[in-house]
């Protein structure tokens, strides 16, 4: 059994968060955060807006376009480090929303790779006929998590989500294959050390003492970051006995456009074959690739039989890359 995407779909809210509307924040400058990250301007989610609006949100998009009804969905699988609350999973909000009654839903925590990690897991599903319609969502709201007095970070994030449709396929426009990987020697360069176990929220000083808020050693992940894309991508094109000269598209996740031109160059990809938008919504974790390969889809920038090669990076550390016959 072949494993397609059938549909996509993203939301994002409606408030955007410039460069200049920061520099009135921290001591940054647009110049700084331009050249350093490529990064313009964030969503920023509202006051009532949570992880799961925007999933579910996606989701519904995602549905519409492979024209799948709620209670056809046998999977729901949310990828993200922003949930509603520690339990119940935001799967299972979703569920509730979209009114998907024969699912089953639960949350992955992969940070940045999640979405890339539901893809296989979703693959594993319906290769073994498991399951027959799936949804994989990665949805964010870490400006509920940064310190917006910490210009190491504050600057580099934003909400959102993206979603797509999994169904089993006999066709060739499918998934090729899905690669993951985990370095927990290295768990403590980007973590939020608050609100677990460890640090507890009904620990006084959790609050007190900035603990809640994502943590990251920028430099040390940048380096990580590149070489891990690299090997995720290189082990899906050996699978595949592709070269880098195959490939249609390449949709990484959308952290830092230099990460992005190292990737790309270490592939030996153009520009041209290299699909970014994170000038306007910033690193959005589980959620860039997704909404990426929504736009990049409605844009028509994928035609069929276009390779798609996916590539995420993100902390644990996770990795890992997805590849599309499209
Ligand atoms: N505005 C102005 N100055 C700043 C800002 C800012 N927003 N942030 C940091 N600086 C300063 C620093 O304080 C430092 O000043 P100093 O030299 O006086 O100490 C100087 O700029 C250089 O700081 P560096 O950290 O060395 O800057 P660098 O070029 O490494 O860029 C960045 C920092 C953008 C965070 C980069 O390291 C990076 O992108 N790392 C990867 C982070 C990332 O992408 N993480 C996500 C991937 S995984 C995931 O998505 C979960």
């Amino acid at each position: 059994m072949n494993v397609r995407i059938t549909g996509t779909g993203s939301a994002l809210p409606g408030k955007i968060l410039t460069n200049a509307e920061l520099e009135q924040l921290v001591d940054t400058s647009d110049e700084w955060i331009t050249t350093r990250t490529g990064i313009k301007e964030r969503r920023i989610a509202a006051e009532g807006e949570y992880t799961s609006t925007f999933a579910a949100e996606a989701a519904r998009r995602a549905m519409t376009m492979a024209g799948a009804l709620p209670e056809e969905i046998d999977l729901i699988i949310v990828a993200t480090v922003t949930p509603d609350f520690p339990f119940p999973s935001t799967a299972c909000i979703v569920q509730d929303l979209l009114g998907a009654s024969n699912a089953t839903a639960f949350d992955l925590s992969a940070a940045c790779s999640g979405f890339i990690y539901g893809l296989s897991i979703a693959e594993k599903y319906l290769r073994s006929g498991s399951a027959r319609k799936i949804l994989v969502i990665g949805s964010e709201i870490l400006s509920r998590v940064v310190d917006w007095k910490d210009r190491n970070t504050c600057v580099l994030f934003g909400d959102g989500a993206g979603a797509v449709v999994l169904e089993g396929s006999e066709g060739d426009h499918s998934l090729l294959s899905t690669h993951t990987f985990s370095n927990g020697t290295h768990w403590n360069l980007l973590y939020q050390p608050g609100s677990g176990s460890r640090n507890p929220a009904t620990d006084p000083r959790t609050i007190a003492e900035g603990r809640i808020y994502l943590t990251m050693e920028g430099n040390d992940v940048f380096k990580h970051a590149v070489r891990a894309m690299g090997e995720a991508a290189e082990a899906a094109l050996a699978a595949n006995s592709l070269s880098a000269a195959d490939i249609g598209l390449l949709i990484p996740h959308q952290a830092n456009q230099r990460i992005v031109d190292a990737t790309s160059k270490r592939l030996g990809l153009g520009s041209d074959r290299v699909f970014t938008n994170l000038d306007r919504y910033g690193n959005t974790s589980s959620a860039s690739i997704p909404i990426a390969l929504d736009e990049a889809n409605r844009q028509g920038v994928l035609k069929p039989g276009c390779k798609l090669m996916m590539v995420a990076f993100g902390g644990g550390f996770t990795y890992g890359s997805a590849l599309v016959n499209w």
